[in-house]
């Protein structure tokens, strides 16, 4: 299992944390923006309060100065302006010097852009800068103007994103961890139980007691249980099936090989008894020999086949015609008295396949065309075998046909499975599944292609295996 720094949790928190720290600089700015036009408004306020009592004295100049610079301080201002008509009344601070580095802010003009502008040029200025806030006053066509030093907005808005950026963490600190408790209870634990079971349950899969018994839950996780819970079962009885069928075979190879020594020996016996004058005897001797001769090729072929169905091929440069013509010679079909065979390969065609198997493949395949037509012998007129090679963009398709009396039904039914799909006396109904299993241990396929007359075979082999 993984440790708590290459496991999911440990990815689950940072990219929480992550995304949140993320999504709070994309507010962190307008906010910042809106804090600081919120601040001048305040400011603003003020001052459009200030202008109205200047508004209303007669002669602002007469007012005593004391009473300015209280109205003046609880704007945080040095100088107010207010113009109205044409006219401008100004009260300033006693003793104030001119301004010299002064930045407008115009509440006058509350766009998004210019409001993020001025709130980064605040923050990026030293602070010493005089601020002049502009904005209408409360009567129509008036315009009041403050003058103020820009270090408290610039103070208070570096306070603010201090004050932003660690609630920020905190909240990205609390939601991580409270999401990583939740999922890891509801997520990451099922999922590391899960997995844990699968590296338990490979190492030891004949053990039932490693079958994950799963949850009632109904999501993708509990499907997920169950669907493996239904595999392990299935996996476990499949093993156990094997091995009690491994052990099966292997008692009947033991068997079978005996019974084969025991044959030889009944074959020599009775081929001593075949040279008897005794006219019965010489009448039941050739019976009695192909019945045991029939029975050492049965047990032959079943030892065959349990010793062959290991191997897997060992693929060279084969020349596909010359190998079809020493297969059809293989099964008695080249200089047959009664069939004719015609090979239509094309001369130079190579193919990279394990040639032994392709020639008990293509062996299989002749000697049943040809058992069948000499079964039906008189019936099919100039009885012959053909085998055929299609190329295609994605194989090669070889065929094998006769022009005998099919396949019988019987066999129909249970072709390609071993020891079942003879439907001839003395078949051990092995051919076609060699045949079959040789042809897909190399990406091929072998199938029976329907036919009104006779039979045909057809292997694909994926273009893979054709050499240039
Ligand atoms: N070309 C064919 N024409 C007619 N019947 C066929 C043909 N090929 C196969 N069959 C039928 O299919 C059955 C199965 O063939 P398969 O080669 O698997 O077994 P088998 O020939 O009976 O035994 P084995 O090949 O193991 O000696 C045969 O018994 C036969 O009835
Ligand atoms: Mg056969």
């Amino acid at each position: 299992m993984p440790n708590f720094l290459s496991g999911l949790s440990i990815k689950l928190m940072a990219t929480i944390i992550v995304v949140i720290l993320t999504v709070e600089v994309v507010i962190f700015l307008p906010s910042m923006a809106n804090f600081r036009a919120s601040w001048l408004e305040d400011r603003l306020r003020v001052g459009v309060v200030a202008a109205r009592v200047l508004d209303a004295v007669p002669d602002v100049m007469a007012l005593p100065s004391a009473l300015t610079d209280r109205l003046l301080i609880s704007a945080g201002a040095d100088a107010i302006v207010y113009r109205r008509e044409g006219q401008s009344q100004l009260i300033e601070r006693d003793g104030t010097k001119p301004p010299e580095n002064v930045v407008a802010a115009d509440m006058r003009r509350r766009d998004f852009a210019t409001l993020m502008t001025g709130a980064i040029n605040t923050l990026l200025s030293d602070g010493s800068r005089t601020l002049r806030i502009v904005g209408d006053g409360d009567m129509s066509d008036s315009l009041v103007e403050l003058l103020m030093p820009e270090r408290p907005l610039r103070r208070d808005l570096l306070d603010y994103s201090r004050n932003f950026f660690i609630i920020s963490f905190i909240i990205a600190a609390i939601t991580a961890v409270v999401l990583y408790g939740v999922v890891s209870v509801l997520f990451i634990a099922p999922i590391r139980r899960v997995t844990q079971n699968l590296i338990g349950f490979r190492q030891a899969p004949e053990n039932a007691t490693l079958i994950i018994s799963p949850s009632t839950r109904r999501d993708e996780i509990g499907i997920a249980e169950r669907e493996l819970a239904a595999m392990e079962t299935d996996l476990f009885s499949m093993l156990r099936q094997r091995r009690h069928l491994a052990d099966l075979g292997l008692a009947v190879a033991k068997i079978n090989h005996d019974l084969r020594n025991t044959l030889t020996s009944a074959q020599l016996l009775s081929d001593q008894v075949a040279t008897l004058d005794d006219p019965k005897v010489q009448r039941l001797a050739p019976r009695l020999v192909t019945t045991l001769d029939k029975a050492i090729g049965f047990a032959q072929s079943v030892l065959d086949y349990g010793r062959e169905s290991a191997m897997p091929p060992n693929p060279t440069p084969t020349n596909l015609g010359t190998l079809l013509d020493d297969a059809a010679f293989d099964a008695s079909l080249v200089g047959h008295p009664t069939i004719s065979f015609t090979n239509q390969t094309p001369a130079a065609l190579v193919l990279n396949i394990d040639a032994d198997q392709f020639g008990r493949i293509f062996t299989n395949l002749f000697k049943n065309a040809r058992e069948a037509l000499e079964a039906s012998a008189g019936k099919t007129a100039s009885p012959a075998v053909m085998a055929e090679v299609r190329p295609d963009d994605s194989g090669l398709f070889i065929t094998i046909t006769d022009n005998g009396p099919g396949l019988p039904p019987r066999a129909r039914d249970n072709l390609f499975v071993a020891f079942e799909g003879s439907a001839r006396s003395g078949g051990t109904g092995l051919g076609l599944a060699i045949a079959r299993e040789l042809t897909e241990a190399h990406g091929g396929t072998l199938n029976l292609v329907e036919q009104v007359q006779g039979t045909r075979f057809e292997i694909f082999l994926p273009a893979s295996l054709k050499l240039p």
